[in-house]
């Protein structure tokens, strides 16, 4: 990618992927509450794909939404942008959190990120992780080896806190009963959440917001997007890959994924230049949901850029016309 320096600023691609997820949010939001999770996919994938066609860059989709005979659009492998450098492997995700979008519940996004080519790990078919991500004030005290609860307390430690002053958010799943109550016996406080660890991650990243660590085991995909993230704000994100059962690690073996490494950012996307940008699709705690009036819609974003740091909110307000051009008005 371009070098910096002090005389010459350089590209935020950020701030053209932000146009791929307002555009993503703005069809996917159409289906809120209507309990179509396929369409409502669909739209959001769409209506990025069409965005991200005219961002200049030759990127590959090393996240997608799955291999290309599952998934016509935006699957992995597939090239994205109009193929002028940089070179680049994209993470995509139109709709973290699609059942919380068919289900009218807060904290779905859209999401986009991006890093210089080979940087980003390619998980295979490795769908789950483990994580623990911390915002900068913990940096460096999580052991992904050691017990929950000490590593509890030292986050405690790290922020100049008791646990009881400490929320940690989590996806509710029967997978977690057992590290739901090692937090519990620590006596930090717990958030469950339904789905979208990508919006969790971010609030336990961002130092204005109420959460201090998203633990639990998760999307792999959803853990590289972060990574990206990551670099931009600062902060940690550790974990191992994790195996449902044992023919996911006789397979993890086969293809040479070592399930005990100890995973950093830096092993999800290996490069500090990133760019990351997503927008709400339904109201959340991160950033505002889209609304729609006869003149047009509004979103809510967040554009960020490994290698200066810089994070930027973006509200927007859309025409009409706008939509029609990006074909992103839907079905009715
Ligand atoms: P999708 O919207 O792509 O279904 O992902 C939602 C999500 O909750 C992610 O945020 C999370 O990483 C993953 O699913 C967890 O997987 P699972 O639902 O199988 O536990």
């Amino acid at each position: 990618m371009a070098q910096r320096t002090p005389e010459q600023p350089t590209r935020n691609l950020a701030l053209e992927l932000v146009r791929a997820t307002e555009a993503a949010a703005l069809a996917g939001g159409r289906w809120m509450g209507l309990n179509k999770k396929e369409a409502g996919d669909q739209a959001a994938v769409d209506a990025m794909r069409l965005v991200l066609s005219h961002v200049a860059m030759d990127g590959v989709v090393v996240i997608g939404e799955g291999e290309k005979d599952e998934a016509p659009m935006l699957y992995n492998g597939e090239a994205v942008g109009t193929g002028d450098p940089p070179e680049v492997d994209v993470a995509v995700d139109p709709i973290d959190g699609t059942r919380l979008l068919a289900q009218g519940r807060p904290g779905s996004l859209a999401v986009l990120a991006v890093a210089p080519r080979g940087t980003m790990l390619d998980p295979g078919p490795m769908v789950y992780m483990e994580k623990w991500v911390v915002g900068e004030d913990a940096v460096g005290v999580v052991d992904v080896e050691a017990p929950t609860a000490d590593n509890v307390r030292a986050i405690a430690a790290a922020k100049g806190r008791e646990p009881h002053d400490l929320t940690v958010i989590m996806l509710d799943r029967p997978r977690h009963e057992a590290l739901m109550a090692e937090v519990r016996a620590t006596g930090a406080r717990l958030r469950l959440i339904m789905d979208g660890d990508v919006a969790a991650g971010l609030l336990a990243l961002l130092p204005d917001k109420p959460i201090d660590l998203l633990l639990g085991i998760g999307g792999t995909p959803e853990g590289v997007t972060l990574a990206c993230a990551v670099h931009a704000l600062g902060g940690e994100m550790t974990g191992r890959l994790w195996a449902r059962n044992d023919d996911e690690r006789a397979r993890a073996a086969e293809l040479g994924y070592d399930l005990d490494k100890v995973l950093q950012t830096d092993d999800l996307v290996a490069s500090e230049d990133t760019f990351f940008a997503c927008t709400g699709i339904t109201p959340g705690d991160l950033v505002e949901g889209v609304t729609y009036s006869p003149r047009g819609a509004t979103t809510d974003s967040l554009v960020m850029r490994g290698q200066s740091g810089t994070v930027r909110w973006v509200q927007a307000r859309h025409t009409f016309d706008k939509l029609m051009e990006y074909s992103v008005i839907p079905f009715r």
